[in-house]
């Protein structure tokens, strides 16, 4: 089974996620907000404190947040410094 990361789990992000899940992945995962992801953490998803966190746990990669704006304030922000 893979190792996977996921970066924004709401209402797609989310969902996804306890796919891969239940497909028996090991996923990491990251959201601003914890408390939206208690039920993915409940399901067995690795928690990272930040996006960096998820890429040094994991072999891929999947983002799933708002709109393009939102991931390059990530990918140029928190992934370069936290
Ligand atoms: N839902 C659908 O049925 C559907 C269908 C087709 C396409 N899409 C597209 O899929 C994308 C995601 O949709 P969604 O329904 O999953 O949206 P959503 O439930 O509103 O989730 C948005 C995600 O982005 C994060 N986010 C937003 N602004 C942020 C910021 N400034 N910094 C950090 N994280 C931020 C949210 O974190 P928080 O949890 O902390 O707010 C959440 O994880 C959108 O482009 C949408 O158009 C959605």
């Amino acid at each position: 089974m893979a190792n996977l990361g996921f970066i924004g789990l709401g209402a797609m992000g989310g969902r996804v996620t306890k796919r891969l899940l239940d497909a028996g992945h090991t996923v990491t995962g990251y959201n601003r907000t914890k408390s939206k992801a208690q039920w993915l953490l409940d399901a067995g998803m690795r928690w990272a404190d930040t996006p960096r966190a998820v890429a040094e746990a994991v072999d891929v990669i999947f983002t799933m947040v708002t709109n393009t704006n939102r991931w390059t304030q990530w990918y140029t922000g928190r992934f370069g410094s936290g």
